[in-house]
């Protein structure tokens, strides 16, 4: 239907590689932000509760709010802080593959609770300070927010997303306020330290310290858990995952594969800043792009016969984004499943899908709730 095709709203969606790319790091395109927002005539539509409060976090922030907030961050997942996660992630996934191995022991298991949903939250729990007894929780309420991000979620999703995001900002309100009144030698300490020194208002300090840690958080679970399951989906094929066995050498091209085949999320937002022209279709401004991560990795100009998955095509892909919001997790999120790939494969030469994922009816986070897999 071509590159950029009218969506039956004030919107476009784009599909090409070239033209998605072309969004994601133009200038011209940015993010929808809270001033967008009120310049609609329907308004009323962004007004929910939780629409709003997503429409003030990082990823929905432009120039120059974006960049100072992106900047107080740092390079969240160097090479030294991935060197020095590297252990802790190890122990996560042998805890996680021990409790898998006694069920599998006995027949089938179900991936998705058993690991691909642990794992994230262990991780980023562990680097946060958010304790485990609180995991549960987090993942629930995570997964109810998330409703607000949906392209057209319904009156009563937006409900259970405005409950999750009152419980979000309590929860999250509640670590920051916790971590100030007795610092640790951990990340969360350091980021009260930079605000601290920037902003010398402590209420605002304390929302942005509140949103920035919220929105890291749930930026990595439902994500990073779906990559952990579809990975499992998709390798386990019986003849790949023997010949992965045989060639460990090509797990970073193999998670790479999964991440174009079905990218974790499938549809980003921004609005044209001006009038423009987008492989040859006029866009006026403030008309809102859909990118379309999963049709631009499906582009065959970019990648030959894309409806094939090739271990080793070396093609390109769009599934972390581009430009200034590129995502600040994807070197955790490769750690996480890079550690658990090549642990699984050492320890279950057999493993196996064994009943087909359940996708969530959604269209923008492409979680999956269920993978069965046996020995
Ligand atoms: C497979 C897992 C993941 C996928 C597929 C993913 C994908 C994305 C995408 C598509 C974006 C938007 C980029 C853009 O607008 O151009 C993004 C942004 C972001 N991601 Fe991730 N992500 C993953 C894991 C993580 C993890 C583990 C973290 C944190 C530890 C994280 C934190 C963020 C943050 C904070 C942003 C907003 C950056 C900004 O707006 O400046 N993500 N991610």
């Amino acid at each position: 239907m071509g590159d950029v095709v009218r969506a039956p709203w004030n919107g476009y969606f784009v599909t090409g590689f070239d033209t998605c790319n072309q969004v994601l790091r133009g200038r011209d395109w940015l993010a929808p932000d809270l001033a967008w927002q009120e310049r609609q005539e329907d308004r009323k539509q962004w007004e929910a509760t939780a629409t709003r409060e997503m429409t003030t976090t990082l990823a929905r922030l432009n120039a120059p709010e974006h960049t100072c907030q992106r900047r107080s961050l740092g390079n969240l997942f160097d090479r030294s802080t991935v060197e020095r996660l590297t252990p802790d992630v190890g122990h996560h996934v042998d805890r996680l593959l021990d409790g898998l191995a006694d069920t599998l022991r006995r027949g089938e298991a179900d991936f998705v609770p058993a690991v691909s949903e642990q794992l994230p939250i262990s991780t980023i729990g562990s680097w946060l300070g958010i304790p485990p007894e609180d995991h549960p929780h987090i993942l629930e309420i995570t997964h109810d927010q998330v409703f607000a991000q949906e392209l057209l979620p319904t009156r009563s999703q937006l409900d259970v997303s405005a409950r999750a995001t009152v419980a979000l900002r309590a929860y999250f309100t509640r670590l920051v306020a916790e971590r100030r009144a007795e610092p640790r030698q951990d990340v969360l300490t350091g980021w009260i330290h930079t605000w601290d020194a920037m902003e010398p208002d402590r209420r605002r300090a304390d929302e942005i310290l509140y949103r920035l840690t919220m929105f890291v958080t749930i930026a990595s679970l439902e994500t990073t858990a779906t990559l952990l399951t579809s990975m499992t989906r998709l390798l386990t094929e019986p003849s790949r995952w023997a010949w992965l066995r045989e060639h460990p050498e090509h797990v970073d091209a193999a998670l790479d594969e999964v991440l174009r085949y079905d990218p974790p999320i499938h549809i980003n937002t921004r609005i044209a800043a001006e009038d423009t022209v987008l492989a040859g279709v006029p866009i006026k401004k403030d008309s809102m792009i859909h990118v379309l991560y999963g049709a631009a990795n499906h582009d065959p100009r970019r990648n030959p016969d894309p409806h094939v998955f090739d271990i080793q095509r070396g093609g390109g892909h769009l599934t972390f984004g581009g430009g200034v919001h590129y995502c600040l997790g994807a070197a955790l999120a490769r750690l996480e499943a890079r550690t658990l790939l090549t642990r699984m494969l050492e320890r279950f030469p057999t493993l196996r899908t064994a009943s087909p994922p359940e996708h969530a009816p959604r269209m923008v986070f492409r979680r999956i709730t269920s993978l069965g897999v046996a020995l």
